[in-house]
């Protein structure tokens, strides 16, 4: 997979994806994100990627040409599966859509910053408009990141333990069930005894017992039909 991310802020993800599990999956052939820094894109000496809302108020809005001309750079070298607009007015990110996204081959990601983006951005490029919640950020390269995030762990082979993934909590609309590591008991507090029995079946139950329970408790909405 190849994801590009389109942003005027290219040092601001930089360092989340020196690191850990995006570090490795990239190292290991899984993905290849490359950052686009949106002003090497733009046509003026000032390298603007903003103007004046038109109409007045307050706020810039992303001009179209320098994210037009990024992105039929990248259209010109490659097909892409989706072109992909972090904004709080998008469609709220949840595991399906992330699921659905690390099966493709090309994405790229735009983000917005100041106003958002020229609206003609999205009716002319953008395929696909996500929102990581209903709050609203400075920009959207955390965004961006929580969602590349989302995908890249999902990739075949990525994760050491590849059942891993498929047990996260949302897999199946439930969430996941407790965990408990050594020591076995700390300052009076025991791990339940049915993870110490060694046996798997009885372990499996209880741990669709414990996310169950969990989803009736905190999540009640995963459960409706
Ligand atoms: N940009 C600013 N806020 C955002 C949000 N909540 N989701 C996605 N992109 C954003």
């Amino acid at each position: 997979m190849r994801i590009d991310i389109i942003t005027c802020l290219p040092r601001l993800l930089d360092s989340f994806f020196a690191h850990s599990i995006l570090q490795r999956a990239q190292q290991g052939g899984y993905v290849e994100v490359v950052v686009h820094d949106l002003r090497d894109y733009t046509a003026d000496k000032h390298r603007r990627v903003d103007d004046y809302a038109f109409g007045g108020g307050a706020g810039m809005v992303m001009q179209i040409e320098p994210i037009a001309r990024c992105i039929r750079a990248l259209q010109a070298d490659r097909a892409y599966d989706e072109v992909i607009y972090m904004t709080p007015d998008g469609e709220r990110l949840n595991q399906q859509t992330t699921n659905t996204l690390s099966l493709k081959q090309n994405l790229i990601i735009l983000c917005g910053h100041y106003k958002g983006v020229d609206e003609r951005v999205r009716t002319l490029f953008i395929t696909k408009e996500i929102s990581i919640g209903d709050y609203v950020l400075s920009g959207g390269e955390l965004a961006a990141c929580v969602l590349s995030d989302a995908i890249i762990r999902l990739l075949p082979g990525v994760l050491n333990d590849e059942t891993s993934a498929l047990t996260d909590s949302f897999q199946d609309n439930l969430l996941a069930p407790p965990v408990y590591t050594r020591p076995a008991e700390f300052e009076g507090n025991s791990v339940p005894a049915i993870l110490l029995s060694g046996h798997e079946a009885k372990i499996d139950e209880w741990r669709y017992e414990q996310a169950l329970e969990r989803t009736r408790t905190r999540r009640p909405d995963l459960l409706e039909p």
